[in-house]
């Protein structure tokens, strides 16, 4: 059920890896979590800036597959659940990775992913050959304890993923919203798995956030909704400023499925190190719904009146990473170019993902703009996401801007004053526009729309 680690492994890239994590941190994108006690390697913290890019990327999602669409409605369900629900979805007993420990240097590595290498019984550690014990299955969900008193009956799992949520809510939904099938339950948020080996960044984390879409069709449907949303998604990313010879569909073969999926198809990015999965699309049949209504003894199935029939929908589910495709849009924005003979970072982020759209930056410090500099502000925020910076000459503040990728600047300066007009500069272009404060929000809308 865990998903196979990236291809094609190679260092040439490891420098754009390392620019990349450098300037999450120097720009407060991503941080180490509990640095200061040595770090945490499964976590991450995200930043004033990550915070506002990661809910970009999920504004833009939420945006294309619930607000977007008449047939999709959204959930937010919990976190912590009873075995019960692990129980029924199979993940109490196929939820899991190989894992071997090096007798050696008592390092724990996966299995299939030595076995993916040239070297297969080489430890990556310590370099001994042969040490390696046998295989065992390792359960990748985290287990807790509900409530004061531990033990049998107080287990409780943090969800691996959020899918299981839209599958026990199903009839709540359909009851409570009137949907019908084909009509789809999307969710957002937080799930974890203890990977056995978390790595690349938030690539691959022991915390992570997922944007799931469970989309319930008649059976007869289900190749057609399937093939739709693999368009769909790929489409989603490309839209979004991933480049073309950066993305692709990866349909797996049949070694690879679930036991209860007909068809998946990986939308694949390539990272520095190799392509790598961002998203899969997996037609899972009725395999979920029948689950729980057998586990539960609920109904779990809709009645068509109009052919008067009963079925089981059957689910397409497009899965995606939220923190991993947040990863994806940074290494793709990620560029280098020289001004004026000055090397300039800048992140060519689309507008819709971009932390700040706009940034209000006054000339100077001096009092006497800051007035009008903050009014600037003020008539903005309402409209967007927008940064305001007085520290550092302006040439340095325009550069911390393209860092981050902020699409414009808009500068008061002192003539500001006088003619009621500022500078507008485009981060990719660098152009520079006078625009009339009463134009400024029009402007501003008609390029950033
Ligand atoms: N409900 C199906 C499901 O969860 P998955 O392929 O295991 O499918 C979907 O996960 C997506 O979640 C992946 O394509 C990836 O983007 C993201 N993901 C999974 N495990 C992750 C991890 N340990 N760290 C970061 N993202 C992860």
């Amino acid at each position: 059920m865990a998903e196979p680690e990236p291809q094609d492994a190679s260092d040439s890239h490891e420098d754009l890896m390392a620019k990349v994590v450098n300037l999450a941190k120097r720009r407060g994108i991503v941080f180490q979590s509990a640095e200061i006690y040595g770090g945490f390697r499964s976590a991450y913290d995200y930043g004033p800036v990550g915070v506002l890019m990661l809910r970009a990327v999920k504004d833009a999602w939420w945006r294309s597959i619930v607000q977007m669409r008449h047939d999709v409605v959204g959930l937010d369900a919990s976190i912590l659940s009873p075995p019960a629900v692990w129980e029924a979805s199979g993940h109490l007993e196929n939820f899991t990775d190989p894992l071997v420990d090096c007798k050696s240097c008592k390092e724990r590595f996966r299995e299939d992913h030595l076995l993916e290498g040239d070297e297969p019984d080489l430890c990556p550690n310590c370099g001994e050959r042969g040490t390696f014990t046998e295989a065992r299955q390792f359960n990748l969900m985290f287990e807790t304890q509900a409530g004061p008193v531990a033990g049998k009956g107080a287990e409780v799992y943090l969800r691996p993923e959020t899918a299981q949520g839209m599958f026990v809510n199903f009839a709540n939904v359909m009851n409570s919203t009137r949907k019908r099938p084909p009509f789809g339950i999307a969710q957002i948020g937080k799930s974890f798995r203890n990977e056995i080996t978390p790595g690349n960044f938030v690539f691959r984390t022991r915390e992570f956030e997922q944007m799931e879409l469970e989309f319930f069709v008649p059976p007869d449907e289900a190749d057609k909704w399937y093939e739709y949303w693999c368009g769909e998604r790929l489409r989603w990313y490309a839209d979004l400023g991933i480049p073309d010879d950066m993305l692709r569909a990866r349909a797996h073969g049949a070694d690879e499925l679930s036991h209860y999926s007909s068809a998946t198809s990986d939308v694949e990015f390539l990272f520095p190190w190799g392509w790598g999965e961002l998203e899969g699309v997996a037609n899972r049949g009725d395999y979920d719904l029948r689950q729980h209504a057998e586990h539960s003894g609920e109904r779990l199935d809709f009645f068509d009146q109009a052919n008067d029939t009963r079925y089981v929908p059957h689910v397409i589910e497009p899965a995606a990473g939220a923190t991993r495709s947040m990863m994806a849009f940074l290494i793709a924005a990620y560029d280098e170019d020289e001004v004026r003979g000055e090397a300039r970072t800048v992140l060519r982020l689309h507008h819709r993902l971009a932390a700040y759209r706009v940034a209000v930056l006054p000339l100077s410090k001096k009092d006497t703009l800051t007035p009008l500099a903050h009014e600037v502000f003020d008539s903005l925020a309402p409209h967007w996401q927008c940064d305001y910076d007085e520290t550092q000459a302006i040439g340095r503040r325009y550069r911390r801007q393209d860092e981050i990728g902020t699409p414009y600047c808009v500068t008061v300066d002192f003539d500001s004053l006088d003619d009621g007009a500022v500078t507008v500069r485009e981060r990719d272009t660098m152009d520079q526009d006078r625009v009339a404060l009463d134009q400024l929000v029009a402007y501003l809308s008609e390029r950033l729309a």
